[in-house]
């Protein structure tokens, strides 16, 4: 029998990931804690993470759920809000809180309520994060109602993104979880200091994903799965070794009755899947030479952090996706491909 193939990479980090709080952090935690070196940890809990003392008491929170052994660290970000302080921000990233600051348009997803209202009203704070070199994190969709949920990504780079980046052009950005050719060619084409994040469920499945047989909840995410061209322009885009295209995750678990409702939540929980769906559509595009950048050195580059010294070997061997795991008080959570085969595992 032929060996089966493997690869050895730096260890990962991821740099979009929420963990939530209380039984489902210490639930989820661990998934992502055994394979990456550190997490963009977002702060969209209820209520939001805005103060750092919240902030601080949240990391602590974490490192005491971390499973024996782990080193994994969390790396913490601010929930950007109209009243947002510039002195706070600033003095937290100087003191080594913060790694980022989180932007939310107002309503565009889970616990954004709190979100930016307009860029105008942040427009201090973000002059502040630039002279001091503070990435902004954006959720990169537009609000209004009006405009076509598959439109807003491409909507937001045109008229809030592209603005934004001419009046404050040395600001650091991460364009996060990236669905579009727009978002792939803004990139690719842009400047050092404008990357984005991509998840696997936006460069694994299209849209059809939302409606093969059924509605699906559990491919429900937002952004929202996008068409066919879409994908593949995305998945040429960060396949094609651009640095500025790096691992985040945004696995996003909820329980399973809030998915599986009349109005269900957005959210993949992809922290068991993650890998291995990275590997596969890399190998698919004949780019497994290409996914080490990715998923383990664009990130660290791009946030002048050290590259992790330790690291993972992916092996082809086939992977049964949980149906669910459950949390200490009884709640059962749904991963992302629950009951599929994947092609790749991560040895251990
Ligand atoms: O699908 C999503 N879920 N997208 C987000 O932006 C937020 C996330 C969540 O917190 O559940
Ligand atoms: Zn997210």
């Amino acid at each position: 029998m032929s060996e089966l193939k493997k690869i050895t990479i730096k260890r990962p980090d991821d740099w979009h990931l929420h963990l939530r709080d209380g039984e489902v952090l210490n639930t989820v935690l661990p998934y992502s804690s055994r394979d990456y070196g550190r997490g963009i940890i977002m702060p969209n809990l209820v209520p939001p993470l805005k103060k750092m003392a919240e902030i601080i008491a949240y990391k602590d929170r974490i490192l005491a759920a971390l499973p024996a052994g782990h080193q994994f660290k969390p790396l913490m970000t601010a929930y950007l809000s109209d009243d947002t302080s510039a002195d706070e921000i600033i003095s937290g990233y100087q003191n080594g809180i913060l790694s980022a600051v989180k932007l939310y348009p107002a309503h565009a997803t889970t616990n954004s309520a709190h979100g930016v209202s307009s860029i105008q009203s942040v427009l201090p704070v973000l002059e502040a994060m630039q002279k001091q070199g503070v990435p902004l994190l954006i959720h990169g969709e537009v609000t209004d109602p009006a405009i076509d949920v598959f439109d807003r990504e491409a909507r937001f780079i045109d008229t809030i993104l592209l603005p934004l980046m001419k009046a404050l052009p040395e600001l650091k950005v991460v364009l996060e979880h990236v669905t579009t050719q727009d978002a792939a060619a803004l990139i690719l084409e842009g400047p050092h200091n404008l990357a984005a994040t991509v998840t696997p469920q936006h460069i694994f499945l299209n849209r059809n994903a939302l409606f093969q047989g059924g509605l699906r909840p559990h491919n429900y995410c937002l952004p929202i799965l996008k068409k066919e061209n879409h994908r593949n322009s995305l998945t040429k885009a960060v396949t094609s070794g651009c640095d500025r295209f790096f691992l985040g995750t945004d696995s996003a678990p909820h329980p399973k009755n809030s998915k599986e409702s009349a109005c269900g939540c957005a959210g993949a929980f992809n922290a068991l899947t993650a890998l291995s769906l990275y590997a596969q559509v890399f190998e698919q595009e004949n780019a497994l030479d290409k996914l080490e950048a990715f998923t383990s050195i664009n990130g660290p580059k791009f946030y002048q952090l050290p590259v992790n010294t330790d690291s993972i070997t992916l092996i082809k061997q086939q992977y049964i996706v949980p149906n669910f795991i459950m949390t200490a008080d009884d709640r059962e959570i749904v991963p992302f491909l629950a009951g599929e085969t994947l092609n790749w595992s991560i040895l251990r």
